[in-house]
């Protein structure tokens, strides 16, 4: 794998012309991807300021334009009108001012009056690469680019380590109050999450606290990317905590996830209902970031990196790594969130193929880009993806009918990655496997079970060969192959 110097990893940008030809290899690319937003050129992760305003969606991902490296992070901005369709507009906000030398790292916007604003993590470094991390704001300009606040919001809070990142900005306005919610880590090495507020967005923010969270003073030594959504009448903390592992996740160490509860802002204290539960039982999730300025509070829009920090993936040799997931339903069932694929991905469907006659007893050829929906009926089932034309190989799920358990294994595909984070992960469904939908790109794969209960989403890089699927068990099967809804035009 290529070893990159710091100087090449946080080298300034400063002609598009010099990402043409990395953007001309990258794009012919096998496993560029179809209806998910992926990196114009180099490396995406986090989703950020992902909002709703003045009739579009807008959503920002932390981008390092050269290659599959996190070094120097940019935001780059792309829109939609319809969560489905997207369209680059290029780079928007730039590191390297006196707060952000060293990257212009997570956050999320808010529209005040008639503009968006980006409250965003200014990593600053000395020259001995200290982390000064601050909290900055940047205006959106009507031609795309940003007005930075020529002062950050605040810095570094003493008490806590150099990890205070992610600013996520919360309007309460039925109460009337401001508040802003970060990531941070203990001075002991624990992870939580930091709280300031504000009457005015845009001045006067100070320290409230550290966010209480009964139960889970030690849960990991850093919380990334942490939020409170409202859904449903319920609130719910996101975040990721780091250096944990979690049973039945192989030693993956990075995890995304909620606890359902009650958000006291004036102790700071949230009272967890339940568990911490994963928000995705896949491989690769995480950052997950909720839309904000949705109106309606009964819901939430929900979309997250489909990667994961410290890990290498197939296309690292193409000089690109990441995508986002589909952007996700959430709404609250019991004590879960449920995760439907919008409605709207119905309009991507172009073609039904006729299984008929194919017999699923047999293989079927396996379209790059499609959806397949199964409704199943009790006992075992199995949907094997990606496998040979004989039915060997590939990426494999599972529902046993006795244990109640739905699998899905990856160790059958040729191109293994990450196998140190388990190549198996398993979620039970006490009510039984009854319905499925699988949106395939052409490298990723997400399920959606049981109307939402849980979904799995994992980067997968089939190879020649590896393009049938099968299902055995009892249950009707359709499959559409979809559209193009993403453009991959090279916007800088
Ligand atoms: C999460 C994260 C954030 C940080 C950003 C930098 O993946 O590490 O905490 O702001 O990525 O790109």
């Amino acid at each position: 794998m290529r070893e990159w110097t710091r100087e090449e990893k946080y080298r300034v940008l400063k002609d598009p012309q010099e990402l043409w030809d990395l953007y001309c290899r990258t794009r012919v690319s096998r496993y560029r991807q179809t209806f998910h937003l992926q990196p114009v050129t180099g490396l995406m992760n986090d989703p950020n300021g992902f909002v709703w305003h003045d009739n579009e969606w807008h959503l920002f991902y932390q981008w390092c334009p050269w290659g599959a490296v996190h070094g120097l992070k940019y935001w780059y901005h792309t829109v939609s009108g319809d969560l489905i369709t997207w369209k680059n507009l290029g780079v928007c906000l730039m590191p390297g001012d006196t707060y952000d030398n060293r990257g212009a790292y997570s956050g999320s916007a808010m529209p005040i009056g008639d503009a968006v604003y980006l409250y965003y993590t200014g990593n600053h470094r000395d020259p001995d690469w200290t982390r000064h991390p601050y909290t900055c704001l940047a205006k959106l300009r009507d031609d795309g680019w940003t007005e930075k606040y020529p002062l950050p919001l605040f810095g570094a809070h003493p008490d806590y380590t150099e990890h205070q990142r992610d600013p996520k900005i919360i309007v309460d306005r039925k109460r009337g109050k401001n508040y802003i919610i970060l990531g941070a880590q203990t001075k002991d090495g624990h992870g939580c999450a930091l709280v300031y507020g504000a009457e005015d967005l845009l001045h006067g923010w100070h320290f409230l606290g550290q966010l209480k969270v009964p139960g889970f003073e030690d849960f990991g030594d850093m919380w990334e990317c942490p939020s409170i959504e409202h859904i449903g009448g319920k609130e719910i903390l996101m975040f990721c905590p780091q250096h944990l592992t979690l049973p039945g996740r192989g030693n993956s160490r990075n995890h995304n996830g909620y606890i359902i509860g009650t958000m006291d802002w004036d102790s700071l204290i949230f009272t967890p209902e339940g568990r911490f539960h994963v928000l995705d039982f896949g491989f690769d999730s995480y950052a997950a970031e909720c839309a904000n300025n949705i109106q309606d509070e009964s819901k939430a829009v929900l979309v997250a990196w489909m990667g994961l920090p410290d890990s290498s993936y197939p296309t690292d040799e193409e000089d690109w790594q990441g995508c986002m997931t589909l952007p996700r339903e959430l709404t609250i069932r019991g004590r879960r969130l449920i995760q439907q694929p919008l409605p709207l991905l119905r309009q991507l469907r172009q073609e039904e193929i006729d299984l008929r006659g194919e017999e699923l007893s047999g293989t079927a050829p396996l379209p790059r880009a499609c959806e397949i929906e199964l409704y199943v009926r009790p006992g075992d089932a199995d949907v094997d993806l990606f496998c040979g034309r004989d039915g060997n190989g590939g990426l494999t799920i599972r529902y046993s009918e006795t244990q109640k358990v739905i699998t899905v294994d990856r160790s059958g595909m040729k191109r293994r990655f990450n196998t140190e984070q388990g190549e198996s992960r398993a979620r039970p469904l006490p009510g039984g496997l009854t319905h499925l939908r699988i949106f395939l790109d052409h490298s990723s794969c997400e399920i959606f079970v049981n109307d939402g209960d849980a979904v799995f989403t994992s980067r997968v890089f089939p190879e020649e060969g590896e393009d049938h699927f099968s299902v055995r068990g009892d249950a009707f099967v359709r499959l559409w192959t979809l559209k193009p809804a993403v453009r991959d035009d090279f916007v800088i």
